[in-house]
């Protein structure tokens, strides 16, 4: 039990007493699954390897050639190390090896059929490596196997048969190989077989009908193979997990079969460079779930159904290349989420509906050779050049070599109806642009009103200033109300009061006031702007919305108590200001580096941020919430990486803590109810709409997440929110999926923080609240996993592989 407390399980050991959900549950199975353990923190207990077990791995690593020198922590020293951590990519639970995962070591060579006699291994990760040979009949010995990952290596032969003798097998990736022959009916006999991709290869003969028929296959990727036959018929009763299918690059022919459209929880499907040939069945309109179709590619006739637009999730249509005519049905127009739409090489005719002009998304529109004709709505010829549109020849008004007749050819000597068409269509096209114009120009006008009040404000003042020549007067006023350490310097010939805290510099009213400033953004609180001093110092301004603050007198008490908080990773309130006509600004030290939301999902593809600078962040805002939880009692209420910014050394300082109390009680609770919206709102706050130290650390768990794996709370991510994403993806054991891309370079040296880290997060976004741990809790945890793997790179060994999570 001592050993306990150091183990990297630690962090479940606590969830597991308090597991109270059944998300929860599920994600400590397949944690400890992952991590090769079975009995919550007692894997590498070092029980020594079977016989068997250990013969099997010599003659695994005899048959691998190990270019990296990965393997040579497999030596024949002793049999204890196998089990606890010693040997490279090995997982045991009590004397028997669970896991290999060794992707990315640049392994060579062959996998020995031996690997069947490991008869409790789970997951088998040998994923981006260079190996060659077959895959391994005897996999289909192992009954507990789960996932094989053996993409991105040399694989040839075929695909195992015996694989249909696993009976949990979950997760089966053997794409890009070079495997052939044909796909073995057998494999749907794993009646758990959840993802199958064997994508990339050269397989041939027909999709068996046995894996259309599947209960539990979601995700289907057959893609890039030289498979045949007609797509045979997909089981229609039951219910029908299919999300993804992918039959794309192959040479099936035959129609779109009808069950196809019955598989009611497709998201994708992908059926492009085929020999597909029949038309669309109406019947597909039944795909409420559907956000991509790709036809195209194939000899598809017939013509686009018109009730296209029950999709109306579709995000995505694709149907070049085809022999698709008739019209382009008027209601593809009710498809507002449409963002690609591609009808081109086809033999469509007649006009481009007017009604495309109300896809406000469309970012890619191409309707190339058909035979449509009239002219392009305006807003699309705008939109979108004229590779768009070519080959049309009756098709005009997309380009300027393609002017469309002014006087109709039918009314030549009638001006009078084509000329109230022209402006009718001219009204059409200005109405959107006017909005935008209309709101350009009001931002404009508002902006221009902005400068010259404070431009007058300016003169004014300095005026002002000089008569009075000094600013005694002004000083002295009102630094009595305000606590020791504030200063009050004043400005504004009505009675603005500007007061300071302590800070690096001090300024004058007129030198805020005067300030040049630059929009940051909005938030519930009120605008933040970044405003440089005259003196050329940087300061953040908060403007907040006066009608939702508190009375004079209150508001200056609750700030003077937010401006004597002082931690680094809380953003300081240096000064506030209250002017004549009740407006209050709060001044902040500005952050050059800004919101960590910007900075985790606003960077160019070649910013990379290690994990040591996300764990570093991680551990700040732990410890600014910890203190603000702990020492100042105040709940931040609607923490969010917006809200977390980051100064030059990216250390993170929480911002916008205890602006609430500055608000009245109804604007308050108003800005609780609107907060975190974007997916950082503890699932308790629907029901008892009341904030708590808990809630915080849920929020603080997302944030965690956001920085593990790089995704924003504000994506949904196949309709989940992102803990139950994560949840979902560690429950099918490919845990390495979760984190961010980028990050995977470092799994050698940090997969065990990584997946500490994850843990904690988790625990963070436990629903149950009494669950979480609170923040002090993760401030000690979070330190905790990094002192953990230092003592590990440093000494012993006995603890963990190194790279854990190799899916
Ligand atoms: C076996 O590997 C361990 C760990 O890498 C190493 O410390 C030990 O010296 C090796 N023993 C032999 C005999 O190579
Ligand atoms: C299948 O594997 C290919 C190549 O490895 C990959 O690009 C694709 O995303 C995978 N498909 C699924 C459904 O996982
Ligand atoms: C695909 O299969 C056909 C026979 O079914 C064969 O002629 C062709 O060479 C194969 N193509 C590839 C790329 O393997
Ligand atoms: C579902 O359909 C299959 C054939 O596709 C059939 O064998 C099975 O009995 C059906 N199950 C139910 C519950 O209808
Ligand atoms: C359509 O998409 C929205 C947002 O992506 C989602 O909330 C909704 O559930 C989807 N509807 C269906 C029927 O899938
Ligand atoms: C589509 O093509 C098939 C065979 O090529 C033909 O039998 C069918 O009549 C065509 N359908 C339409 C609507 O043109
Ligand atoms: C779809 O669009 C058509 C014409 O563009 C319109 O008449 C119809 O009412 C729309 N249907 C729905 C359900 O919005
Ligand atoms: C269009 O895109 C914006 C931004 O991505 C999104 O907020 C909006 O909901 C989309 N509109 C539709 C109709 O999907
Ligand atoms: C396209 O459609 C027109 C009229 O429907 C027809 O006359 C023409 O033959 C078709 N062209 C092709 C290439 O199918
Ligand atoms: C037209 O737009 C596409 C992208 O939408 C771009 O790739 C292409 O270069 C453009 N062509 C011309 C002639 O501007
Ligand atoms: C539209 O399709 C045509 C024909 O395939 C192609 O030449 C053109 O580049 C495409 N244009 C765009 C913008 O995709």
């Amino acid at each position: 039990m001592n050993q306990l407390h150091k183990s990297p399980f630690r962090i479940y050991e606590i969830s597991f007493n308090f597991c109270t959900s059944f998300f929860f549950c599920l994600l400590l199975l397949s944690a400890q699954a992952v991590a090769g353990g079975g009995g919550g923190g007692h894997s590498w207990d070092g029980i020594v390897v079977t016989q068997g077990n250990y013969q099997a791995l010599q003659a695994i690593k005899h048959e691998l050639i190990d270019f990296t020198g990965v393997l040579r922590t497999w030596n024949d020293s002793s049999t204890t190390s196998v089990c606890s951590g010693g040997w490279a990519g090995i997982k045991c639970l009590r004397g028997q090896v669970v896991a290999i995962q060794l992707p990315w070591k640049g392994l060579g060579g062959t996998i020995s059929e031996k690997i069947g006699q490991l008869q409790s291994l789970r997951k088998l990760s040998l994923h981006d490596n260079v190996l060659a040979g077959s895959v391994p009949r005897s996999l289909g010995y192992l009954k507990n196997l789960h996932g094989v990952y053996l993409f991105n290596n040399r694989l040839s032969g075929s695909v195992p048969a015996s694989l249909g003798n696993c009976p949990l097998l979950q997760n089966l990736d053997l794409s890009n190989n070079q495997l052939s022959g044909i796909i073995p009916a057998t494999l749907a006999e794993s009646t758990r077989l959840y993802r199958l991709n064997l994508s990339f290869n050269s397989l041939s003969g027909p999709l068996p009908v046995t894996l259309a028929r599947s209960q539990t296959l979601t995700f289907l990727d057959l893609g890039h193979n030289n498979l045949s036959g007609s797509i045979p018929d997909f089981a229609v009763n039951g219910s029908h997990p299919l999300k993804k299918l992918n039959l794309d690059h192959n040479r099936f022919s035959g129609a779109v079969p009808l069950s196809l459209c019955k598989q009611s929880l497709l998201e994708e499907v992908s059926l492009s460079h085929n020999q597909l040939f029949g038309s669309i069945p109406t019947e597909c309109g039944a795909l409420l779930h559907l956000q991509s179709l790709d036809l195209s590619y194939n000899s598809i006739n017939g013509t686009i159904p018109d009730a296209i637009d029950r999709l109306h999730n579709l995000t995505m249509l694709n149907l070049k290349r085809n022999k698709i005519n008739g019209p382009i049905p008027e209601r593809i127009g009710n498809i507002t989420g449409i963002t690609q739409l591609d009808l081109s090489e086809n033999n469509l005719t007649g006009l481009i509906p007017p009604s495309l002009v109300n896809l406000a998304n469309l970012t890619s529109f191409n309707v190339s050779f058909n035979t449509l004709s009239g002219p392009v709505p305006p807003i699309l010829s705008r939109k979108f050049n004229s590779s768009s549109f070519l080959g049309n020849i009756q098709l005009c008004g997309y380009s300027s070599s393609t002017p469309c007749p002014s006087p109709k050819p039918h009314h030549p000597l009638t001006p009078s109806p084509t000329s109230p068409q022209e402006p009718r269509k001219h009204h059409r096209k200005l109405s959107v642009k006017d909005i935008i114009l209309i709101a350009i120009g009001a931002l404009l006008a508002i902006l221009l009103l902005l400068c010259c009040i404070l431009l007058c404000c300016l003169i004014k003042k300095r005026a002002a200033l000089k008569q009075k020549d000094g600013k005694d007067k002004i000083t002295t006023e009102k630094t009595a109300s305000a606590t020791g350490a504030a200063t009050s310097g004043g400005g504004g010939e009505m009675g603005g009061k500007l007061v300071h805290f302590d800070g690096p510099f001090v300024f004058t009213a007129d030198d805020l006031l005067c300030a040049t400033a630059e929009i940051m953004g909005k938030s519930t609180y009120g605008t933040a702007y970044k405003a440089t001093l005259e003196d050329g110092n940087e300061v953040a301004v908060k403007r907040l919305r006066e009608k939702t603050t508190k009375g004079v007198k209150e508001f200056e008490a609750e700030v003077t108590a937010l401006g004597k908080i002082r931690h680094p990773n809380l953003l300081a309130l240096r000064a506030y200001y209250l002017g004549p006509k009740g407006e209050k600004l709060l001044v902040f030290d500005y952050m050059s580096k800004g919101s960590l939301s910007a900075f985790l999902h606003s960077r160019g593809p070649e910013t990379l941020i290690p994990w040591q600078t996300r764990i570093q962040i991680a551990k700040g805002i732990s410890r600014g919430l910890a203190h603000l939880h702990k020492n100042e009692n105040t709940i931040h209420e609607n923490l969010t990486s917006s809200n977390i910014l980051l100064d030059e050394k990216t250390n993170p300082h929480i911002a916008d803590y205890g602006l609430s109390r500055l608000m009245t009680a109804a604007a308050a609770t108003n800005v609780i109810a609107t907060a975190g919206t974007l997916g950082y709102r503890a699932p308790e706050f629907s029901k008892i709409k009341n904030a708590s130290t808990k809630t915080d650390v849920y929020s603080l768990g997302i944030i965690m997440l956001e920085l593990l794996t790089g995704k924003s709370p504000g994506e949904p991510t196949n309709g989940m929110d992102l803990p139950q994403w994560v949840a979902s993806i560690v429950k099918e054991e490919w845990t390495n999926e979760v984190f961010d891309l980028e990050l995977m370079r470092e799994t050698q040296t940090v997969g065990d923080e990584l997946l500490n880290t994850l843990k904690l997060a988790l625990h963070c976004v436990d629903p149950s609240p009494a669950a979480r741990p609170e923040a002090v809790q993760v401030v000690e945890q979070l330190e905790e996993i990094r002192a953990e793997v230092e003592a590990t790179t440093v000494g012993s060994g006995g603890d963990g592989g190194k790279d854990e999570e190799g899916v």
